[in-house]
């Protein structure tokens, strides 16, 4: 342990962990459409959905208030409900399990890859039964999870494949942008992810049907497609076929998400390039293990976790995290595995379920990255990290 009380930090403002771009040409796009006739259900958000589908290459998407929202979509588009399975991993935000509770689903959680923190493919078979519906893989930190495995496990026995990429808008997979591999695949556009639009999600598909039923799922269960109506109806009728949400994006929303994604391509090669400093600078700390990036895929680098080697330290976690804190390093912790939370131990979920989510979740801690840091900001996230491993070392 250190023998002494540690200096006054040399940084003077805290530096977040995340934090959003905005810049002239985002509030210009936003101040035009309060201007225009439309602030909801407009041409924005049909702008803006047509331009994700054709930057991650699918056929649909549809935009939806947040990525909570688009995931419950997904689930009801996917058919899930009561008692009906559906395997993810632990290692995630809670929205990626709590979307098949609101579909009266079971959420069954499998173990993680020790080096990519990604859904184990061979953990995932295990978990399959007859009553398996869906498989919600997460591209963690923005790294694409094994997707070749998992859709080769769910095609065989007829299972739905969600993919949660709220990390990941950017990545690829076997020279694929992820958005047009599996059945679904959703993105966040809250403040701390790639981009943003304040709050929004959205989900890409190639299946029409998925679509159709996605978009009425927004809207109430709502439909104005006289083609589908139970009954004869006027130019005015329209039918609510099933219970759905107002679930939708803004215009507002849809026209700042439009031009951050102008600028993403220079969002995800600032965060390439913060990712490979720190991997540089921190190679030769012996007491940290650094990102492991898998061959199949080119992450978006939404997030950069370093794992302690606790054995080589002389304190926890959470000394490590507060000696950083200490040095005004915003760092954060993702993610307590969700089943350890108090909703899903009343559920009856048990601890160590996933040994090895639950091993690497007492070790890690996520540093800032987000593109607008600069290079001092970068420079004094080394500084400290180095500083304190060498504080810490035994
Ligand atoms: C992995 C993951 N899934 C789902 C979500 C939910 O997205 P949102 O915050 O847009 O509802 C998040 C975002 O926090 C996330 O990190």
């Amino acid at each position: 342990m250190p023998t002494s009380n540690p200096a006054p930090p040399e940084r003077e403002q805290l530096l977040p962990y995340a934090r959003h771009w905005i810049d002239d040409d985002d509030i210009a796009a936003v101040v035009q459409v309060l201007r225009s006739d439309y602030l909801t259900c407009g041409p924005a958000v049909e702008q803006f959905e047509r331009k994700i589908a054709e930057y991650v290459d699918a056929a649909y998407a549809v935009s939806f208030s947040n990525g909570t929202a688009a995931l419950h979509a997904a689930c009801h588009a996917a058919g899930i409900g009561l008692a009906d399975q559906v395997i993810t991993t632990p290692m995630t935000f809670a929205a990626s399990a709590n979307c098949i509770l609101y579909q009266g689903g079971i959420p069954v959680f499998a173990d993680i890859d020790e080096r990519t923190y990604n859904l184990d493919p061979e953990s995932v078979e295990r978990e399959i039964t007859e009553d398996t519906k869906a498989i919600i893989p997460v591209d963690f930190t923005g790294q694409p999870a094994d997707l070749d495995s998992i859709l080769e496990l769910a095609r065989k026995r007829g299972i739905i494949v969600i993919e949660d990429a709220a990390h990941a808008l950017g990545a690829e997979y076997k020279g694929q942008k992820v958005g047009g591999i599996s059945d679904m695949t959703m993105f966040s556009f809250h403040p701390a992810k790639l981009i943003t639009s304040g709050e929004g999600g959205v989900i890409t598909t190639n299946n029409k049907t998925y679509y159709e039923r996605l978009l009425q799922f927004r809207t109430h269960g709502i439909t104005r497609d006289a083609s589908s109506w139970n009954k004869a109806g006027s130019r005015w009728y329209y039918e609510m076929q099933f219970l759905g949400y107002n679930y939708r994006l803004s215009d507002l929303q849809a026209a700042l998400a439009i031009s951050q994604m102008d600028k993403l391509e220079n969002f995800i090669a600032r965060r390439k390039h913060i990712a490979s400093k720190y991997n540089e600078a921190f190679a030769e700390c012996p007491q940290l293990q650094l990102p492991y990036q898998a061959q199949a895929g080119v992450s978006s680098w939404h997030l950069y976790i370093i794992q302690l080697r606790l054995e080589q330290l002389s304190g926890t976690r959470d000394d490590i995290y507060e000696a950083l804190l200490h040095e005004n390093i915003g760092v954060n912790v993702h993610y307590i595995p969700v089943y350890l939370h108090p909703h899903y131990q009343k559920l009856g979920y048990p601890e160590r379920i996933c040994p090895k989510a639950e091993r690497i979740y007492e070790r890690m801690i996520t540093l800032p990255l987000f593109p607008a840091m600069s290079e001092q900001d970068v420079d004094d996230v080394i500084r400290s990290v180095r500083r304190i491993m060498e504080r810490y070392s035994i």
